[in-house]
């Protein structure tokens, strides 16, 4: 039996590192990408140690335009076939939009949007042929809110990944290719610190989730083929809230957790 293949973009660290060591556990070859090669081989090393998988390092900065057209034809020169496309990748910014530099604002759309669908619209074509695949996108809790001010760009962004998500795999029913959003809460990455978010109370009024629980609900619920996986009890809570109560309730809410404070 040849072994599967699964892209994983975002792999150096955090959530997208835990998915690869789930992924490599289960017998899975691997094409991983982020900026910092040298974190991507101490993972490559590590799982073919582990678990003898192949990993194929794609360093790119996929911030930038055409970035998904660009690394779908490093993905090609390696492999025909992908089996599973994980759209980890993806950056915040803790920032007042008004002030916030228009080129942080420029590369987070085009990380968290434009390369994401892009690299699920190559990936697809192949897959709908084949009658099988899985497309795992990483959203977050912020996709369900009405807005988040402070991170407006962010949570927008997120509110685009889940509800695209949504739709295609509506489109795709019955087409043997599933579609899965994982929507995490607040969860102990270098996220924080690279969002400047480490200051504000959504990050200080409980304890994050752990990256590896959090990849394991994403991987089960992408295995199971479910549609949406929020991991953890009071995200869950969180997700419905604000349909619980007036948008001008929740964005208020949101204001307070997404202050900076010091
Ligand atoms: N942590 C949270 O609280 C939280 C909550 C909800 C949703 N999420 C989402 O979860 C996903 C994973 O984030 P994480 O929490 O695991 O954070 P993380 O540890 O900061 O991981 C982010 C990953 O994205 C890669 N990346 C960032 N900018 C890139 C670029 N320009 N080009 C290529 N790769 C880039 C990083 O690699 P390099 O730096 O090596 O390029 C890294 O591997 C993101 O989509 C995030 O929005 C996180």
């Amino acid at each position: 039996m040849t072994k599967k293949t699964a892209v994983i973009t975002g792999a150096s660290s955090g959530i997208g590192m835990e998915l690869a060591h789930l992924f490599a556990a289960d017998g899975y070859d691997l094409i991983v990408t982020a900026r910092r090669a040298e974190l991507l081989q101490k993972l490559s090393d590590e799982l073919m140690k582990s678990h003898n998988t192949s990993v194929r390092i794609i360093q790119m900065d996929i911030a930038q335009p055409y970035a998904g057209e660009a690394l779908w034809k490093e993905i090609c020169d390696i492999t025909p076939t992908v089996d599973v496309l994980v759209n980890n990748a993806g950056v915040g910014d803790a920032s007042e939009f008004s002030t916030e530099p228009p080129e942080v604002i420029e590369r987070m759309i085009h990380l968290n949007i434009s390369t994401l669908t892009a690299l699920t619209r190559h990936a697809l074509p192949q897959m709908v042929l084949r009658g099988s695949g899985k497309i795992l996108n990483v959203a977050s809790l912020a996709g369900y809110q009405p807005g988040g001010p402070g991170m407006a760009v962010y949570y927008a962004t997120k509110a685009y990944v889940l509800s695209f998500s949504r739709a295609i795999r509506c489109e795709l029913e019955s087409s043997g290719v599933s579609v899965t959003v994982l929507c995490p809460g607040a969860t102990a990455t270098e996220f924080e610190q690279t969002a400047g978010a480490e200051k504000t109370l959504l990050f200080n009024w409980s304890k994050p989730m752990d990256a590896k629980t959090v990849a394991l609900s994403g991987y089960r619920g992408m295995q199971r083929g479910c549609g949406e996986v929020v991991p953890g009890f009071m995200n869950k809570f969180l997700a419905v809230s604000p349909k619980l109560a007036p948008a001008s309730i929740a964005l208020a809410v949101n204001k307070a957790l997404l202050a900076r404070r010091g």
